[in-house]
C-alpha cells in the first residue's frame, strides 16, 4: 500500500474559510432570496431559468420554438431570466423596463454576451494573451473588455473559456489558454478577476462565466461538437484545474458544453455538475447551458423528447436554459409529475437570483444603461493602450535567422506581400460580435506609419467572396493570378514581408480543419517568391498552431502573431522595426505535420519510448516524434542565460516548500524579457505522471548584462496530483526539476521528496 498522505488539515481549514466567507458575502441576500422565492409562482421560478437570444443577433441555430413574439409575451409575463446578444444601452434598457414595469414581480434581467476578448476595443484572442504568460496584462485586457461591456449594458460575459486543449485541428483552440492546465488555471483566474474586478456591484464589472464545463477541448478527430471520451487522469489533472482555478477566482457562473463526456452529455451530467463542481468545490454560482444543449440532449440520445430534456438537465444541475425552450416549456410539468422536485427549482432560482443581487440589479436595474458612458467609454483611448501592449507581448519570436529581424528603421526597399497584410478584420478574430468590421489596424497601416519605403502586392486573395461569423468560409484553392505582380516587387526589394495564414473566420466555432498547412495557395505564393528573393519575414496571422515546416527550413525569420485585435499592425510594426523586443512563448505546441497531432509537452513516456536498435519502438516511420517548435518556446533579439540553479529544502525532513533559485542573466545587447519556465517530473507514481508538467513561471525584463535571481515555491500544491478516483495526493520519492526558457531546455537537478 504506498505511504500516502491527504493534505486533511489544510483542506479543512480552506472549506471553513471558504464557507465563512460565502456566508458572510451574501449573508444579507439570502433573506431576501428567501423572501423573494416565497413569493414567485412555479412559472416565475422557471422564468428565471430561461435564457433568450435578443432578436437582432444570432450566434447559433435559432430554435424553431423561438420566435419574437412569444419572447416578448414571456418577457412581460416574468418568464425570461437573462438574455444574451442584446447590444446597446438603449435596447438594454428597453427590454429591462418592460419586466421591471410589466411583470408582476418586476426581477430585472441579467444581459450576457460572448465578450471573448473584447467588446468594441478588441484584444488579442485568448490563445494569443496566452502566449504573453503576462498576468497582469492578461487581467487589464479582461478589465478593459468589462469596462466596455458594462458601458453597452452588459451585465456578464461569456468568458474565460478554460478548455484546455491539445488538438490543433479544433477551431475553438483561439478561445482559450493552450495545451497546459497550469497555465490554463493562471489565466483563467486572472480574467475572471479583470471581469469581476473587486466590487461586482460596481457599474464596470460584470460577471464571469467559465467555460465550456467539461472536456469540450478533446473532441474526437478534433472536430468540433463531437463526442469525448476521456479517461479519470486527464479529467482530473488536466481538464479540471482551469475550473476550479475560475471557480476559486469567484466566477459567478459557469456554461457547461455540448459534449458527450464519456457518455453523458455535460448539459445532462450530474457527477460533474453536482458531485464536482456544486459539491466537492462548493460552487454557489449557477450553471448555464450552452446555445439549445439541453434541447440537444435529444439529439444525443440521452433524452427521448424534450420534456425528458428538461428534467434531465435540471435534475443534473443545468440552472439556466439558454434557447432550447426545455424549460419554459417542460418544467413545469415535470414538477407537477414528480419527475423534478420543487427544491431542484428551488435551488437553481436561488443561484440565479444571488448574482443578480450580487450585481446589484435589484438596487438598480438600469446601473448599465448609462448612454453617456456608452459615448465616453467605447475604443476610448487607454483601452486602444491597453490592447497594444497585450498585443505586443502576445507576439512570437519563432525564428530569426542572421538576425534579419529587427529591420532597420531606414530599411529600403521593403515590399509586403499576402491580403492578411490589408485585412483589417481577420486580426479581430472570429469572436467579434460586439465590435465593428475594419477596426483593425492593419500589418500594412501599422509599417506604413514607421516608413514610406513599403510597397504592396495582395499576391492572391485568401477567401472566396464574404467571410461571415455564420457562414462557411469559401478559401482560394486556385487563383494564383496576382503571383507574377507579388514576385515582380519581391525581385525588385531588398526584404520581403510576407503576411500568410488564417482569415479570422478559419477558427473559432464550429471551424475545425483536417489540415495545419498555409491555407490556400499562399504555400504556392511563399515558394514562388522564395525563389526570387529568399530575404523573407514571414508573419503568420491565425488562430491555431500551423504545421508549417517548409518555412520554418527555409525562411530566415518567422514572427508568429495569430490575430492581436485592434492595434494588430501597430503591435507587428514595432516588433519589426525593434521598437519592442518580442517576448512571447508558445502556449501550444506546433506540430511538424498534422499526423502527429494531438501532440503536447506534457505526455507520458512509453514502455518504449527510446530508439532501440530494432524497429520496436514508440515513433512514426514517415515523421520525427518532436514537434516543430514546442510548448514554451519562443525567441528573443537578445539571449538569455541561466545559471546556479539551487534547491533550498526549508524543511529539514526533505518536506516541501522546496525553493528554486535560478540566476537569468541577459547576455546579448538589447533590453528584453524572459519567461523563465519551472517544470517538474515525478519520475514514479501510483498514478503514472507526465514527463514533464510546468509548474511555475515568471516573467522578467532585463537590461544587456543584468542578471536576476529568480524564486520558485513548490509545495504540496505544485508537487501532487489526483489519483483516479479524484483524492489529491502527494506521493514521496524523486523529482526531476527542470528551469529554463521552454519546455525542452533548461537545468536540471532531482529533489527527493519524503
Ligand atoms: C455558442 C458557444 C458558447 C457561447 C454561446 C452563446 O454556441 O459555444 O461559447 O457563449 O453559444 O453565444
Amino acid at each position: 500500500m504506498r505511504n500516502i498522505r491527504f493534505k486533511g488539515s489544510l483542506i479543512l481549514g480552506l472549506i471553513l474559510f471558504v464557507m465563512t466567507n460565502i456566508v458572510a458575502q451574501n449573508k444579507n441576500y439570502e433573506a431576501q432570496i428567501d423572501a423573494l422565492l416565497s413569493k414567485m409562482t412555479l412559472e416565475e421560478k422557471i422564468g428565471q431559468m430561461n435564457q433568450y437570444n435578443g432578436f437582432w443577433d444570432v450566434t447559433g441555430p435559432v430554435p424553431a420554438g423561438g420566435g419574437a413574439k412569444i419572447k416578448y409575451e414571456h418577457l412581460e409575463k416574468g418568464w425570461v431570466g437573462s438574455m444574451l446578444n442584446v447590444k446597446g444601452t438603449e435596447q438594454v434598457r428597453k427590454i429591462q423596463e418592460l419586466v421591471v414595469n410589466k411583470s408582476r414581480l418586476g426581477i430585472p434581467l441579467l444581459f450576457g454576451f460572448d465578450v471573448i476578448h473584447g467588446y468594441k476595443t478588441i484584444s488579442p484572442i485568448p490563445l494569443a494573451e496566452a502566449a504573453s504568460w503576462d498576468l497582469t496584462a492578461i487581467e487589464k485586457s479582461a478589465r478593459v473588455a468589462a469596462i466596455e461591456a458594462s458601458a453597452v449594458g452588459l451585465n456578464w460575459a461569456f468568458a474565460p473559456m478554460v478548455d484546455i486543449s491539445r488538438d490543433a485541428r479544433w477551431g475553438r483552440v483561439m478561445e482559450g489558454g493552450g495545451e497546459d492546465p497550469y497555465l490554463g488555471a493562471k489565466i483563467g483566474a486572472a480574467r475572471v478577476k479583470g471581469f469581476q474586478g473587486d466590487d461586482l456591484a460596481a457599474p464596470n464589472t460584470i460577471a464571469a462565466c467559465a467555460k465550456h464545463f467539461a472536456a469540450y477541448g478533446f473532441p474526437e478527430a478534433g472536430k468540433d461538437y463531437t463526442a469525448i471520451e476521456i479517461g479519470m487522469s486527464t479529467l482530473y489533472n488536466v481538464v479540471l484545474p482551469p475550473f476550479k482555478a475560475a471557480v476559486d477566482a469567484g466566477a459567478r457562473t459557469v456554461m457547461n458544453s455540448f459534449n458527450l463526456v464519456n457518455g453523458i452529455p455535460a448539459t445532462g451530467n450530474s457527477w460533474l455538475q453536482r458531485d464536482i463542481l456544486k459539491g466537492r468545490w462548493k460552487f454557489d454560482g449557477f450553471v448555464i447551458s450552452d446555445w439549445g444543449s439541453a434541447g440537444e440532449l435529444v439529439d444525443h440520445g440521452y433524452a427521448a423528447d424534450l420534456s425528458h430534456a428538461a428534467e434531465l438537465a435540471a435534475n443534473a444541475g443545468s440552472d439556466v436554459d439558454m434557447e432550447s425552450s426545455a424549460y419554459i416549456g417542460h418544467l413545469k410539468a415535470a414538477v407537477e409529475s414528480g419527475r423534478v422536485s420543487m427544491a431542484v427549482v428551488d435551488d437553481a432560482v436561488r443561484r440565479i437570483l444571488r448574482v443578480k443581487f450580487e450585481l446589484g440589479l435589484f438596487d438598480d436595474p438600469y446601473k448599465y444603461c448609462d448612454p453617456k458612458r456608452e459615448k465616453e467609454l467605447l475604443y476610448h483611448p487607454d483601452h486602444q493602450a491597453a490592447a497594444l501592449d497585450m498585443a505586443k507581448k502576445s507576439i512570437v519570436l519563432l525564428k530569426n535567422e542572421k538576425q534579419l529581424l529587427p529591420l532597420k528603421k531606414d530599411q529600403q526597399k521593403i515590399a509586403v506581400i499576402g491580403a492578411l497584410a490589408a485585412d483589417k478584420n481577420s486580426p479581430l478574430g472570429s469572436w467579434r460580435l460586439g465590435s465593428d468590421d475594419n477596426t483593425a489596424v492593419s500589418v500594412l497601416d501599422g509599417l506604413q506609419k514607421y516608413t514610406k519605403n513599403v510597397k504592396y502586392a495582395k499576391g492572391a486573395e485568401l477567401v472566396i467572396g464574404q467571410a461571415t461569423f455564420t457562414m462557411e468560409t469559401k478559401i482560394n484553392e486556385t487563383d494564383t493570378g496576382g503571383f507574377a505582380e507579388a514576385v515582380k516587387l519581391a525581385k525588385e526589394s531588398e526584404v520581403v514581408i510576407m503576411v500568410l495564414g488564417e482569415h479570422g473566420f478559419q477558427s473559432g466555432e464550429s471551424r475545425s480543419r483536417t489540415k495545419l498547412d498555409l491555407p490556400g495557395v499562399q504555400q504556392a505564393l511563399l515558394e514562388a517568391v522564395y525563389k526570387v528573393n529568399p530575404r523573407i519575414v514571414l508573419v503568420l496571422m491565425n488562430g491555431r498552431p500551423l504545421a508549417i515546416t517548409w518555412a520554418d527550413e527555409h525562411i530566415p525569420a518567422i514572427l508568429e502573431t495569430w490575430q492581436l485585435g485592434t492595434q494588430s499592425g501597430n503591435a507587428i510594426a514595432q516588433v519589426l522595426f525593434g521598437d519592442y523586443n518580442p517576448s512571447g512563448k508558445l502556449p501550444m505546441t506546433f506540430p511538424r505535420s498534422v499526423g502527429q497531432v494531438p501532440i503536447y509537452y506534457n505526455h507520458f513516456s512509453s514502455g518504449r519510448a527510446d530508439p532501440t536498435p530494432h524497429v520496436f519502438w514508440t515513433h512514426y516511420s514517415d515523421e520525427s516524434n518532436k514537434p516543430l517548435y514546442p510548448f514554451g518556446y519562443g525567441l528573443s533579439y537578445t539571449q538569455f542565460e541561466y545559471s546556479s540553479l539551487d534547491m533550498i529544502m526549508t524543511d529539514a525532513a526533505g518536506r516541501q516548500p522546496v525553493t528554486v533559485q535560478v540566476t537569468v542573466k541577459n547576455t546579448g545587447k538589447v533590453a528584453g524579457e524572459e519567461v523563465a519556465q519551472l517544470y517538474i517530473h515525478d519520475k514514479v507514481a501510483g498514478v503514472v505522471r507526465p514527463v514533464k508538467e510546468l509548474k511555475g513561471f515568471q516573467k522578467l525584463s532585463l537590461q544587456p548584462g543584468e542578471s536576476k535571481i529568480v524564486e520558485f515555491k513548490l509545495t504540496d500544491a505544485e508537487l501532487g496530483f489526483y489519483n483516479n478516483n479524484g483524492d489529491f495526493l502527494v506521493e514521496p520519492g524523486e523529482f526531476e526539476i527542470m528551469v529554463g526558457g521552454s519546455s525542452q531546455t533548461g537545468l536540471k537537478t532531482v529533489i527527493t521528496v519524503k
